[in-house]
């Protein structure tokens, strides 16, 4: 049945598209709401931010005002690969050293779909899904041809290196082996010029798949403080003097060079010819970062990276290239409705004319994928999003000490278009400046709270908000609608009875002690 239907889909679909369009993800780390000119209001200074190509691409494209993931990092790559809400695939990623890390193996990627259709598929950049078994876990395990990243978060941008609790190393890999480039330039540089190539060399006959991950702006490791902090290039750095704030200035200079590379990788899709059957999109893959030493800013959202305010989860993104604006496509300027990353698997099955549907996670008692198709949203067909709910962080969330002080006890829950919160003592809830951060006032938003808890008995449901009407969350209605609050928490509980929290088992000395003496961080079981 579901295949019938499938192929007259499939029917329609080339009647009205031709063929496989090539499919480019670009997606931006910690990029805030206001870190990209198309979100800043007119009459600001434009030099505050430099994203002209990506601007670009938004106004000749599709901006996507509704493209929500979860509040930080290896969740939502999760999402966005698996076809999951990180509710059913992973809410936090523990230590890397741990085998069950990141997504489980049994669950088909999205790479691995559309190789069904043929698809080449190329990897570069930030992975951080899993990385314990070289014939199970890394990217050229998981339906990548090739793949250039690190499999951690934040190495450094200079020497691709990382402590991580038991020892330093490159964290670097080319395909199955390490990576040589460590220490030869800027990562984000190599990094592009690995796509820029992959486009040059790419044979149009077949569908391009290429999943480019910036590190930008994501903090890297410092080895003088065994810490993290902001690491622009320097001579980007060099074109914002004017930028007073020190952090502010390293965050403006490392999205004006990622905002360069995306400029490289559509002039090479336009110098080839595959421009005009691409379909591009850029993301963040969570809110940006506007605690102290992050450097970004999500104005006017509240709160940022981290928490489950609006600022964390709405990130800024746009889709762009030449499918989009192939006939019969009555694409609006900017898509209202919600999109979750873990949407995009079947919406790019359905463009390639493939099941999304995991069998292998279900012979392997895995959930199955939550994966909506959009793509009726995207060409106007539909003016409904089928988007309309999803859990985003449950109640008695476990979390990493390395956090504690931001992450951890905001459970949430989306019935569009209303958003509960709840929790005892819920960080950044306020707001950034236009300009932030800036020199004239700190905004100390670690230790700015505000109490969302569940106590009915005294009154108080939650923090409810309705993100549609007020986008900046500045009126809870828990108190004028206690029965919403109700069923949104309903919900939230039913959720949490099919949440996916295996035991990822203990972190493994052997990870250790192969990185300790081959020099790179890499898989140490077979
Ligand atoms: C790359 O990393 C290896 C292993 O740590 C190191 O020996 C080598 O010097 C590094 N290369 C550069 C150019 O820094
Ligand atoms: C690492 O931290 C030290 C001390 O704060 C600082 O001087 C240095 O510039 C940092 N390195 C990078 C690459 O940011
Ligand atoms: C439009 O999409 C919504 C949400 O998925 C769905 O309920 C509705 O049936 C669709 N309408 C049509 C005409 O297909
Ligand atoms: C939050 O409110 C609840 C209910 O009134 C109360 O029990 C709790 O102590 C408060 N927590 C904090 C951190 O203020
Ligand atoms: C400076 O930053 C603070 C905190 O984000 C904000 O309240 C203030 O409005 C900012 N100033 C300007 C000029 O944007
Ligand atoms: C790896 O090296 C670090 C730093 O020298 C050391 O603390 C750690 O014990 C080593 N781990 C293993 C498993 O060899």
């Amino acid at each position: 049945m579901a295949a019938a239907w499938l192929a007259v889909c499939r029917a329609r679909f080339e009647e009205d598209y031709g063929s496989r369009p090539h499919i480019v993800i670009l997606l931006a780390d910690n990029v805030g709401w206001a870190s990209v000119g198309f979100h800043r209001p007119p009459e600001l200074p434009a030099r505050e931010v430099h994203t002209p190509n990506i601007d670009a691409l938004a106004a000749e494209g599709m901006e996507l005002a509704r493209a929500y993931w979860y509040k930080f990092c290896s969740p939502s790559r999760s999402a966005l690969l698996s076809g999951r809400l990180p509710f059913h695939v992973n809410t936090f990623n523990d230590d890397p050293t741990m085998v069950g890390q990141g997504i489980p193996v049994g669950m088909t990627l999205m790479p691995e779909v559309l190789k069904r259709a043929g698809y080449a598929t190329h990897f570069v950049g930030k992975w951080h899904v899993g990385m314990a078994s070289r014939s199970k876990q890394i990217p050229v395990a998981r339906g990548f041809d090739s793949s250039l990243g690190y499999f951690h978060s934040n190495n450094n941008y200079y020497d691709s290196r990382r402590g991580q609790g038991c020892g330093v190393a490159v964290d670097l890999w080319d395909g199955e082996a390490p990576s040589r480039l460590n220490g030869t330039d800027y990562e984000e540089r190599f990094f592009c010029d690995r796509t820029v190539k992959i486009v040059r060399e790419h044979d149009p006959a077949s569908p391009l798949f290429a999943y480019h991950a910036f590190h930008t702006s994501c903090v890297g490791w410092n080895a003088t403080t065994d810490d993290l902090n902001l690491q622009p290039a320097w001579d980007w750095y060099a074109k914002f003097p004017f930028i007073d704030d020190d952090d502010r200035r390293k965050n403006v200079a490392m999205v004006a060079l990622m905002d360069a590379c995306v400029g490289r990788i559509v002039g090479e899709l336009k110098a080839t010819g595959l421009w005009a059957r691409s379909l591009v999109v850029w993301s963040s893959d969570n809110g940006g970062a506007v605690h102290a030493g992050g450097g970004s800013n999500v104005y006017p959202l509240k709160g940022g990276y981290f928490n489950n305010w609006e600022g964390g989860i709405r990130a800024p993104a746009l889709l762009a290239g030449g499918f989009l604006s192939m006939s019969k496509i009555r694409t609006p300027a900017v898509l209202e409705g919600f999109v979750h990353a873990a949407d995009w698997l079947s919406t790019f099955a359905y463009l390639a004319g493939v099941d999304p549907t995991d069998e292998a996670a279900r012979a392997a008692g895995l959930p199955p994928i939550d994966s909506l198709n959009v793509w009726p949203l995207i060409t106007g067909a539909n003016r409904t999003s089928p988007r309309v709910e999803w859990p985003l962080t449950p109640l008695s969330e476990r979390f990493g000490e390395e956090h504690t002080e931001l992450v951890g006890g905001d459970a949430a829950y989306m019935l569009a278009p209303y958003k509960l919160i709840v929790g005892d003592k819920i960080a950044q809830a306020n707001w950034c400046g236009q300009i932030h951060p800036n020199t004239s006032v700190l905004w100390d938003s670690v230790n700015d709270f505000t109490n969302c808890s569940w106590a009915p008995d005294e009154g108080k449901y939650g923090c409810l908000y309705d993100v549609v009407d007020d986008p900046t969350e500045h009126h809870d209605l828990a108190a004028l609608m206690p029965e919403k609050a109700y069923e949104l928490y309903t919900r939230l509980r039913d959720a949490q009875a099919r949440f996916f929290d295996p035991d990822r088992g203990p972190p493994q000395e052997a990870a250790c002690r192969l990185a300790n003496t081959s020099g790179w961080w890499q898989p140490w079981l077979p």
